[in-house]
């Protein structure tokens, strides 16, 4: 069998992080329309407030985890760099999104901001495997 060694923690780490973020924001739009009609306001707000908890600490450690990251085997070709620099634009306005989209109380904003984060944080995801293979 392989050995895991640092980069394997580092790597681990930097897709848990991706997993939880991304795909609990997956999860939480397939689940709000049903939970909607079943609990009202009431369920989904519970809800939100569960998965900011757990997804913030997860935007976190994607940060964390990227510096580690960068600092270990960054490339220093333009390629790269604009590539990264282009990640973290979109990785910056992906939380900024979901800020809106927690502050707001109007639905269409809800929905916008919602939907906005989501295809932004798809978009690093995409960008991060783009790095991983340059
Ligand atoms: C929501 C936020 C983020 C998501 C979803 C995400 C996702 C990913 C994914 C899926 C990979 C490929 C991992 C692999 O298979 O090796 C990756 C790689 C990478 N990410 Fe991120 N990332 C996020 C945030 C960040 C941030 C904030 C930084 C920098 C500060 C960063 C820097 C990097 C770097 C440098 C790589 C290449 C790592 C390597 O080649 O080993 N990421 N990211």
């Amino acid at each position: 069998m392989l050995s895991p060694t640092l980069d394997t923690v580092r790597v681990f780490l930097h897709v848990l992080a991706a997993a939880v973020w991304v795909g609990g924001q997956i999860v939480v739009a397939g689940v709000v329309p049903g939970l909607r009609k079943s609990s009202g306001s009431e369920g989904t707000k519970s809800l939100a407030n569960g998965f900011a908890r757990v997804a913030w600490p997860a935007f976190v450690l994607s940060l964390l985890t990227g510096m580690w990251s960068l600092l270990d085997n960054g490339d220093t070709s333009t390629e790269y760099s604009v590539t990264f620099g282009i990640k973290f634009l979109f990785y910056i306005a992906a939380g900024a999104a979901a800020v809106a989209h927690a502050r707001s109380d109007k639905r269409p904003i809800i929905a916008a901001t919602g939907a906005i984060g989501l295809v932004f944080s798809l978009i690093v995801m995409f960008l991060g495997t783009l790095l991983t293979n340059a």
